[in-house]
């Protein structure tokens, strides 16, 4: 059964946003070779189910994620060569390959801290929105290693240069407030304010067309490091596969109703931060 035997996630829905929660909460939500592996296949359960229009990661019991677990991601596998390599196949698959260019909105929800290997999924997603008080840092440093797993390269994506390098290399703690300065994050709001806000913009988002919500993020996602011709060929080709997916109509259709029938502006749509009102 769907979301069914889960011990370390725990999913809700609420009207087609489905909340999903790192579920170690005596652990900070430390990511643990089970919880990749649950995390993958919930993943592939919120894709494929039609009644989910947004995905909300999140953490439970106050915490978004310690990062990897230190004892049961690392130094218990450290003699079993094939379990390793399995786990972080599963780290990596979860937090970066499938919710860099999952086929719906996302969203992390950042509340209490973000530690090391937890920013690869919060940067993957597509927006991310935290408590002005959340904590982040980029621990690793401070114990003599680098940041494990993809956290330095997606970090990059994310990041100015400076910033990048002012993180990982002194390891310092970072709030909410200087976090949404950086650019890492969306916005900070309250903790009180946190989930109304998250809620707010998922269904801001839930409002897009959704094959074209897909199609925009694969060609942003995608054409980043690719040269200019290239991406002007693979450009062309998305749009080809958009009106495939979305039918032929749908782009005629709108522009029906802004040409001839005068009853729709799509410029004005505006939203610039959850903080503020969207209209
Ligand atoms: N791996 C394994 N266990 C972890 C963990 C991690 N990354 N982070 C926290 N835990 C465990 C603690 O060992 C403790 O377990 P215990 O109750 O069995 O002793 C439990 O989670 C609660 O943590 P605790 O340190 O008591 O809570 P705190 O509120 O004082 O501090 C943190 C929370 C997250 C600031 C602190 O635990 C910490 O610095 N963790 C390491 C984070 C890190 O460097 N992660 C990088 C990994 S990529």
């Amino acid at each position: 059964m769907l979301y069914e035997g889960l011990s370390t996630v725990e999913v809700e829905f609420e009207n087609r946003i489905a909340w999903v929660y790192l579920n170690r909460p005596e652990k900070k939500n430390a990511m643990n070779p089970a919880l990749h592996a649950e995390m993958c296949r919930v993943l592939d359960e919120l894709e494929a189910d039609s009644g989910v229009g947004c995905v909300v990661i999140s953490g439970r019991g106050g915490a978004f994620s310690a990062g990897q677990d230190l004892k049961e991601f690392f130094r218990d596998l450290s003699d079993d060569l094939i379990a390793q390599k399995q786990a972080q196949r599963n780290a990596n698959e979860w937090r970066w390959h499938r919710l860099e260019v999952f086929d719906k909105p996302t969203i992390a929800m950042v509340d209490g801290v973000c530690i090391g290997g937890a920013f690869t999924q919060m940067i993957a997603c597509d927006f991310a929105v935290a408590a002005d008080d959340a904590v982040f840092c980029l621990s690793e440093i401070n114990w003599g290693q680098i940041p494990g797993g993809l956290v330095t390269r997606v970090l990059t994506e994310a990041l100015g240069y400076r910033d990048a390098l002012d993180l990982c290399l002194t390891g310092r703690k970072f709030d909410g407030e200087e976090a949404a300065r950086l650019r890492l994050i969306n916005d900070a709001v309250p903790a009180v304010d946190l989930k109304e806000k998250t809620r707010v913009l998922a269904e801001l988002l839930m409002g897009k067309d959704p094959e074209a919500y897909r199609a925009t993020k694969h060609a942003l996602r995608y054409v980043r490091n690719i040269p200019m011709r290239e991406a002007e060929d693979y450009l062309a080709a998305k749009i080809g596969e958009l009106r495939m997916r979305a039918g032929a109509g749908a782009q005629e259709a709108a522009i029906k109703q802004f040409v001839d029938e005068k009853n729709y502006r799509p410029a004005e749509a505006s939203y610039t931060s959850v903080s503020k009102k969207t209209t």
